[in-house]
C-alpha cells in the first residue's frame, strides 16, 4: 500500500493510484474511529486550510472545514469568492492561490470552470485539493463515495453500480465511474439520451475492462444492482431554462419503486437533492445518503493529514 500524499494536489481521481485510494480510505476509517472517542485531535496544530468557494457548497466547504478544525488546525475561508474575493476584480485564478499560499499550508478550491482546479494548482506553493471545478471533476467527493460503498456493502470488489440521472453534468459521477474502474463493477448509467454519460469516460472505462451498460430504464436498472447512486438535474448547468423544465423529472425514485423492484438496493445522493428521491425512501435501510454526507467529514481527515504529511 502506498505510504504517503505528502505535497500532493488532488485534481482528478485519476491522479491517485489503487494504491493512493485505498491509502486515503484506510486512514479514513481510523479517522471515524478515533472521532468516536474524541471529538479533537491534535494532528494539525498551527496547519492552516484556506477554503476558497466560488459556487455554492454545504457538504464539501463545511465537511472540510470540519475536518480541518477536527484535526486540530485552523480555517480561513472565501465563502462566497466569485463575489468577495479580488477574482472579482480580475484577478487570476493562480495568482489567488499563490497569494493565499503564503498564508494557508493547503487549499480547497471549488469554482464553475472546467481545468479551474489545475490553474489554481499552477500558481499554488501549497497543495490544491479540487472541491468541484464546474462540470469535470469532484475527486473527494469520490473518495467519499468509495467509502460509504465499502461501509454500506463491505466491499468494492465487482459491485453492480447503477449511475441516474444528470451524468452529462455531474461531476461526482464522471469522478466515482473513474474511481470505481479499480474494482472491475459493472456500471449501469441511467439518463435521458440528453444527459447522457460524456463518451469519453464511457470509452475510458471500458478500455479498462469496466462493463458499462447504457439505459432510459429506471425500473429495470434498479433490479440489476446493488447499489443506485441517484444525483440532480443540475439547474445551473443549462443554458436553456426550456430544456431543464423538459428533463428535470425524468427520473423520480420514492418508497414504492425501491419496494417494487429491489428491496435490497443501498441507495446514495451526492446531495443537495431537489426531487429525485422522495423523502418516503429516507427510513429505508438501504437510503445510504445521509450516512454517506457524513463520512465526508472522516474521509477529508484522511485527505488533508496525508497531503500535509501526516496520518494515524
Ligand atoms: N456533494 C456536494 O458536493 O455537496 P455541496 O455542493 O453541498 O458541497
Amino acid at each position: 500500500m502506498a505510504t504517503t500524499l505528502k505535497g500532493r494536489d488532488v485534481i482528478a481521481i485519476g491522479g491517485l493510484t489503487k494504491d493512493e485510494i485505498e491509502l486515503v480510505l484506510a486512514q479514513a476509517a481510523r479517522f471515524e474511529e478515533r472521532c468516536q472517542e474524541a471529538r479533537e485531535l491534535d494532528l494539525l496544530p498551527g496547519r492552516v486550510l484556506a477554503t476558497l468557494f466560488y459556487e455554492p457548497s454545504t457538504r464539501t466547504r463545511l465537511s472540510f472545514e470540519t475536518a480541518m478544525h477536527r484535526l486540530g488546525g485552523d480555517v480561513i475561508s472565501v465563502a462566497e469568492g466569485a463575489r468577495s474575493s479580488s477574482v472579482a476584480k480580475g484577478e487570476t485564478l493562480a495568482d489567488a492561490t499563490r497569494v493565499v499560499s503564503s498564508y494557508a499550508d493547503v487549499i480547497v478550491q471549488r469554482h464553475p470552470a472546467v481545468g479551474s482546479a489545475q490553474e489554481a494548482a499552477s500558481g499554488a506553493t501549497v497543495p490544491v485539493i479540487n472541491g468541484g471545478d464546474g462540470v469535470g471533476e469532484h475527486p473527494t467527493q469520490a473518495l467519499l463515495d468509495l467509502y460509504t460503498i465499502e461501509r454500506e456493502r463491505g466491499t468494492l470488489n465487482g459491485l453492480r453500480i447503477g449511475l441516474v440521472g444528470d451524468l452529462k453534468h455531474g461531476r461526482t459521477v464522471h469522478s466515482l465511474s473513474r474511481a470505481l474502474s479499480h474494482w472491475k463493477p459493472v456500471l449501469t448509467f441511467v439518463s435521458p439520451p440528453a444527459l447522457a454519460m460524456p463518451a469519453e469516460i464511457s470509452e475510458e472505462l471500458r478500455k479498462q475492462e469496466v462493463t458499462v451498460n447504457e439505459t432510459d430504464d429506471l425500473a429495470a436498472a434498479m433490479r440489476q444492482c446493488d447499489v443506485l447512486y441517484v444525483t440532480r438535474i443540475q439547474k445551473e448547468r443549462f443554458a436553456d431554462p426550456a430544456e431543464y423544465d423538459r428533463l428535470k423529472g425524468s427520473y423520480i425514485l420514492d418508497r414504492a419503486l425501491v419496494e417494487r423492484t429491489n428491496p435490497e438496493l443501498t441507495i446514495m445522493h451526492p446531495l443537495p437533492r431537489v426531487n429525485e428521491i422522495a423523502a418516503d425512501v429516507d427510513s429505508l435501510a438501504g437510503a445510504a445518503y445521509f450516512r454517506q454526507a457524513a463520512n465526508g467529514v472522516w474521509t477529508r481527515m484522511a485527505i488533508l493529514a496525508l497531503v500535509l504529511g501526516e496520518q494515524l
